[in-house]
Formats: structure tokens, C-alpha cells, sequence
């Protein structure tokens, strides 16, 4: 067993994670927002998809690998933007440097604890997500800080309704890391010695800033960050194609679940989509985004490319997914529950356990390349898309 503690499933990698991180940074990963109702669908329509799989003529090669927004990927998974503050002192660098030693690129949040400049130099296959806030001028400098350091792609995610309500509660997330937050939290660390162990080692405590976000100054609080977005107009179409313009590379909106939507950025020229609900954390009730992908993919399929995210925690979730008009997924939360499982290691692991899952789906269905998959592989229910805004 390596020294970090291999794990065979994504749902072992959460477990482990449950057990290490202190209960509000666990918790806000967990996230989810109002009833739950669209976290869970996330997962639960995986599982109403079925296979049938041929037992013999099986094809002894596997061919798994793709290409997004002209990034060559060892296979069809790519790592979604998350701000993951406090999980790990490595952060996001050890995210992006497990994603390069497995062949895949990285997407990180304008949110996230690491610079653009420290996580592209730990993969050259990064691509740079920006929220809308804070008005035209800050885009660009920061797209353009983005763009000197190395990111090769930009995400725009623009999906964020600003819910904050659960009912199971959200944590208390404090301003700023001084003193009087450290004694509050003293009791939830202190539970969690390894998690603790791990910032001591690194010398750090997690300063929930947004490095991505200070604008040649000093990097903003989380919340001052939030506030400055809350308080941003809200984009028009005009301003998506306008930043697609600005950018003027490879381009992803993400956050798309409505046909409508979907040729609208076409329209606005925009290289990729993501189908996606934000991993269920944002407008409660938004169905999961594999039932609104087949509508999608036929809609504009033949004109951009097209992710998923949301609620992948297998290879045989890749697969449906891929089979149902995807190019890639994106993951989330299952790649945090690595890093907090095993930092570095635990991120190679999950993308390992996806790999895997991958090539034992295309062995049972008799495929030799993730090309060659089609709706007609799997057994999927009546009523299971929602052909939203068609
Ligand atoms: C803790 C957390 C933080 C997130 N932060 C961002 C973010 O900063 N930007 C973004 O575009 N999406 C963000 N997301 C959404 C993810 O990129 C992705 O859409 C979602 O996690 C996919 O669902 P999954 O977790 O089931 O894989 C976040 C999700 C989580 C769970």
C-alpha cells in the first residue's frame, strides 16, 4: 500500500475525506444547495442508466484519449474549477500537478488559494475560469494575467444565482484567518490532527484569500470577493461574446443546462460549453445535467465541443456521459475528495480510479475507442432526458 493510502472508489476517497477535513470545510464541500434536491439528482440519474454488455469478440485495446479546447487529454476527464481553500496546503497546485502526471488539464477558479502563475507552471494545461465580477477593466487585467502566465484556455461560468440557503445548514466560514477565527476553530482542528498536521508541515494555515483576485494589491478576503461579484452587473450575452472577442483563444461557457442557451453560445462564439448545475450548488430543482445533455448535443453538437460536469464519481459515469454527446467531463467533487484523502496522490488516485472504470466499461460493451460510443450502449429509461428550452 503506498504511504498515502490507496483507495478503490471515489465514495472510499469521500469517506476518508469526512474523516480528515474538519467538519465545516468538509461540509462546505459537500455543499449543495436549498432542499438538495438538484445535488442529488446529479447523482441519482447516473444510476438510472444501465449497460448491456456483450461477453465475447471483446476488443483487446482501448483507446480513451481526446482532445478540448486544443489540449490533447489522456482521456475524456478534465478537472472542474473549484475554490478549494483549506482542503490542502498544496492546494490547487497539487491538483494541477496530479492532473499533468495523468495526462489531463486543469481549470482553476479565479477563487482558488493558488496563483494562476504557481498552477500553470505546475501544468502547462491549464485554463484559467473567471466569474463575472467586478466589471470590464478587472476582467481583462485579470484575464490577462491569466494569459502571462500561461493559460491556455478561459472558462466563464456564469450560472451563479447567488442561493445560499441549505437545509441541512451551511458552515461558518470566517472572514479572515487571524487570531480570534483561529481560536473559534481551534476545537474543529484539533479534532482533525492529520488535516491540522499537513498546514503545520507546510507552515501555512489556510488564509482564505483569492490570490487570482487582487489586482496587483493585496488578495481579497473570500467574502470581499464575493461582495465585489454580487455587486457586479450581470452579464448580457453582448458582454460573453465581447469577452470571447478579448480573450481571442480557445473559450468555454460553462454553467449551460437550455438548447436555447446552448445556440445562443454558439452565437457568441464561443469554442465549448459545459453542461452543468454547478455541481447542484446553485438554483435548487435544476435537473442533473446528463438528462439535459442529449437535447444539447444534438442541437449544437457538430459546432462546438461539448463537457459535462456534475455528479461523475466512476469511469462508468464517463462513459454514459460520452455516449450521450459529451466530448470530456469534468469532476469536482471527486477529485477534492482525493486531495483531501492524499493530497497530490489522492488526485492521481481518483483520476486512476476513473481511467480504469473507463476501459472496463468499453471492455464490457465490445468498444476499442471512446469514438465509437453511442445513446444506443446503454439502457436508459423512458422520461430520463429533459429537453430544457427546446
Ligand atoms: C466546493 C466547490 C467549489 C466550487 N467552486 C467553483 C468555482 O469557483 N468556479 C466554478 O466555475 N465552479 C465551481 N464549482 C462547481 C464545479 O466546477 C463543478 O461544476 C461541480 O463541482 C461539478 O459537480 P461534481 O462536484 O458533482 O463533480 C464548485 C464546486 C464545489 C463543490
Amino acid at each position: 500500500m503506498a504511504a498515502t493510502g490507496w483507495f478503490e472508489t471515489v465514495a472510499e476517497a469521500q469517506r476518508r475525506a469526512q474523516k480528515r477535513l474538519p467538519p465545516s470545510v468538509y461540509s462546505a464541500l459537500v455543499a449543495g444547495s436549498e432542499k438538495g434536491v438538484t445535488v442529488g439528482d446529479n447523482l441519482s440519474a447516473f444510476s438510472e442508466i444501465g449497460f448491456a454488455p456483450h461477453v465475447a469478440g471483446l476488443s483487446a485495446k482501448r483507446d480513451m484519449a481526446t482532445t478540448i479546447m486544443g489540449q490533447s487529454l489522456s482521456m475524456p476527464v478534465l478537472i472542474s474549477p473549484t475554490g478549494v481553500q483549506a482542503v490542502h496546503p498544496d492546494g490547487e497546485v497539487a491538483v494541477a500537478r496530479a492532473a499533468a502526471a495523468r495526462g489531463t488539464a486543469i481549470g482553476l477558479s479565479s477563487f482558488a488559494s493558488k496563483s494562476v502563475e504557481e498552477v500553470a507552471a505546475a501544468n502547462p494545461q491549464t485554463f484559467f475560469q473567471m466569474y463575472w465580477t467586478g466589471g470590464r477593466d478587472r476582467l481583462l487585467a485579470r484575464m490577462e494575467r491569466a494569459r502571462r502566465a500561461g493559460a491556455v484556455g478561459l472558462i466563464i461560468t456564469t450560472d451563479w444565482s447567488f442561493s445560499s440557503g441549505r437545509d441541512w445548514g451551511s458552515p461558518a466560514i470566517p472572514e479572515k484567518m487571524d487570531l480570534r477565527a483561529m481560536l473559534r476553530f481551534a476545537p474543529e482542528g484539533l479534532r482533525r490532527p492529520r488535516w491540522l498536521a499537513e498546514f503545520a508541515k507546510a507552515g501555512k494555515i489556510p488564509d482564505l484569500t483569492a490570490p487570482n483576485l487582487a489586482d496587483g494589491g493585496e488578495a481579497p478576503t473570500f467574502f470581499g470577493a464575493y461582495g465585489e461579484w454580487m455587486q457586479t452587473p450581470l452579464p448580457t450575452w453582448e458582454d460573453i461574446g465581447w469577452l470571447r472577442e478579448q480573450w481571442g483563444g480557445p473559450f468555454m461557457l460553462k454553467g449551460v443546462m437550455r438548447v436555447d442557451d446552448a445556440k445562443r453560445a454558439v452565437d457568441a462564439g464561443v469554442s465549448a460549453i459545459s453542461v452543468s448545475n454547478h455541481g447542484g450548488n446553485n438554483l435548487d430543482g435544476t435537473p442533473a445535467p446528463i438528462r439535459a445533455l442529449p437535447a444539447i448535443a444534438d442541437a449544437v453538437g457538430d459546432q462546438i465541443e461539448i463537457v459535462l460536469d456534475g455528479g461523475i464519481r466512476r469511469g462508468s459515469d464517463v462513459v454514459k456521459a460520452v455516449a450521450l454527446g459529451a466530448r470530456a467531463v469534468m469532476i469536482g467533487r471527486a477529485y477534492l475528495w482525493g486531495l483531501a484523502a492524499g493530497g497530490q496522490s489522492g488526485v492521481e488516485n481518483v483520476l486512476d480510479i476513473l481511467r480504469g472504470g473507463i476501459d472496463s466499461a468499453l471492455l464490457g460493451l465490445g468498444l476499442s475507442s471512446i469514438d465509437e460510443l453511442r445513446a444506443a450502449d446503454l439502457v436508459i429509461p423512458d422520461g430520463f432526458r429533459r429537453d430544457l428550452g427546446a
